[in-house]
């Protein structure tokens, strides 16, 4: 099963190079978004690999939504919404992270999940890992607990897995 859905998410996948730009290999993965049987296969087989250990979903936006969403409802648990800075209207915590030029921000809600909780956090690709590293600060500050971190791509050679080493990470394709 495991080989199956990688097959279909690089069969799937488009590769864009020198987007957003030169020297950069771009994985897009809206045709898989938009192929019925790939995201259910894709949202199923993320499920898989944390089954029974989480009792919410995060997704980091923008990407990440898509699939936390799909696959909360799937799951049958409530779903978090990781956020650009400047978009949440109640108290948030914030964590900044590199990115290639400059820093970014992302925030979640200080109490829509209750303390102790264990997140499942999704998101469509692991890069450099500086977003999904900010993500898990952010559980922490929320003590809330990082069952895992599921993506759909990581790309090799960038650093991600180290950037989160003693998280648990899953990928379900290495480009
Ligand atoms: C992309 C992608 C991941 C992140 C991975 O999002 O969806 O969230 O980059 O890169 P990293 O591992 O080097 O941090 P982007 O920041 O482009 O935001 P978007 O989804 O809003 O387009
Ligand atoms: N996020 C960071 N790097 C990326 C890449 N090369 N393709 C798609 N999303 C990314």
């Amino acid at each position: 099963a495991d080989r199956a859905v990688a097959r279909t998410i690089e069969r799937v996948c488009a590769v864009i190079p020198d987007y957003p730009e030169p020297g950069v290999v771009f994985r897009d993965l809206t045709p898989l978004f938009a192929n019925g049987a790939a995201f259910r296969e894709t949202i199923d087989a993320l499920l898989q690999q944390f089954e029974g250990s989480y009792d919410v979903i995060a997704g980091v936006e923008a990407r990440g939504f898509l699939l936390a969403s799909a696959a909360a409802y799937a799951a049958g648990v409530g779903v978090m919404p990781v956020r650009k800075q400047g978009k949440l209207p109640r108290d948030t915590y914030a964590e900044s992270y590199q990115l290639e030029y400059g820093t970014a921000t992302l925030e979640i809600h200080r109490d829509d999940v209750p303390a102790g909780s264990r997140v499942l956090i999704l998101d469509d690709v692991l890069a450099t890992g500086g977003t999904l590293a900010a993500t898990t600060r952010l559980m922490e500050r929320a003590e809330l607990s990082v069952a895992g971190i599921g993506v759909v791509m990581e790309l090799d050679g960038l650093g991600g897995r180290e950037t989160l080493r003693g998280q648990r990470v899953s990928a379900l394709y290495t480009a």
